[in-house]
């Protein structure tokens, strides 16, 4: 405990003395939460990286995230906890088979889900996250052909709700489409008063059961303002901290996986940031997120129009 302590005491002086602010993804460990100058979800803490008037951005959560805020803030030293810390989803669309993928349809605008790399944003003509991709679907005009990745499960659940027929990259998010249907029938006939919510990377049959569906910030504000008293949760279970914070009376139940002997189901790349890690990075600054300048100059042109529809 007392070492704990030290390691707040750390992160504190050395977020004092650097100007450093600390962007944290709901998934990551609860204390990672706690100690951020803003915690959120992606489209958050974009728009909190925008905005931030501190000399380094501290990124809690994965590479993609990170990358972001880089690529919005140039100037600025972006570091994280740990490097390897990337996403699955990000992975499933390397960059050269993405363009040969895009080369396909050559009349197509590309709409590119954040979890990506920077290399696939300098191909897209927007981007969007979960929390803005249905305004930003909408801003085209009807006719308008559409390429959606890397995520085919956020976009068929995106072609349901649009009535549109986006071109989808077969891409998917390991721990988001490990939930079992079954399990979660299981769960919800054990609690009939539970409301089950999920994120809309999880698969079409469990999205079918969901009462609530939505980015993380979407359904934490769901289960604050239902009168719900227990919820059954698809999304990675880092986010039950803040839901647990905001509702000390309600109950909280992760959605089971189909492998999870834990019950839960946790992003091992979220899981990857520690305290330890934090208070290293900061002190060393680094691991550092570098990219390219030509790189970073096309992939803004799309992340910038997303933040300007989103405002
Ligand atoms: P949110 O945009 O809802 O925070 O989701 C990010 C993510 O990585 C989901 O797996
Ligand atoms: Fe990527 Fe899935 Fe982890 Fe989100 S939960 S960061 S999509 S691997």
């Amino acid at each position: 405990i007392d070492r704990d302590i030290k390691l707040v005491e750390e992160i504190n002086r050395l977020r004092k003395e650097k100007n450093a602010v600390i962007l944290s993804h709901f998934y990551v460990e609860s204390e990672l939460q706690d100690i951020a100058d803003y915690v959120g979800d992606s489209l958050g803490l974009a728009q909190a990286a925008a905005q931030t008037k501190a000399d380094m951005i501290v990124f809690v959560g994965v590479h993609f995230m990170a990358e972001t805020a880089k690529i919005i803030n140039p100037e600025k030293k972006v570091i994280l906890p740990d490097l390897k810390a990337g996403c699955s989803l990000a992975e499933s669309a390397p960059a050269d088979d993405f363009a040969a993928f895009k080369a396909k349809y050559p009349e197509h605008k590309v709409i590119t889900y954040v979890n990506a790399t920077a290399a696939l944003k300098t191909m897209s003509d927007i981007v969007c996250t979960s929390a803005n991709a249905k305004k930003i679907i909408d801003s085209f005009p009807e006719d308008e052909k559409l390429i959606f990745g890397p995520d085919k499960n956020l976009g068929n659940y995106l072609n349901s709700v649009t009535g549109r027929n986006m071109v989808l990259w077969d891409g998917a998010c390991m721990v988001h489409e490990k939930y079992s249907v079954e399990k979660i029938i299981d769960l919800m006939d054990q609690y009939p008063e539970a409301e089950f919510i999920a994120h809309p990377e999880c698969e079409q049959p469990v999205l079918l059961l969901a009462r609530h569906i939505g980015s993380t910030t979407s359904l934490l504000n769901y289960t604050k303002s239902s009168p719900a008293r227990k919820f059954i949760v698809a999304t990675e279970s880092g986010i039950l901290h803040q839901m647990k914070k905001a509702c000390p009376d309600k109950l909280f139940i992760p959605a089971p996986s189909v492998d999870s002997t834990c019950g839960c189901n946790d992003c091992t790349y979220m899981k990857l940031n520690s305290m330890q890690k934090l208070y290293t990075c900061m002190k060393h600054e680094q691991p550092e997120v570098t990219l390219p300048r030509d790189v970073i100059e096309k992939a803004r042109i799309p992340i910038e129009r997303m933040l300007e529809i989103s405002k």
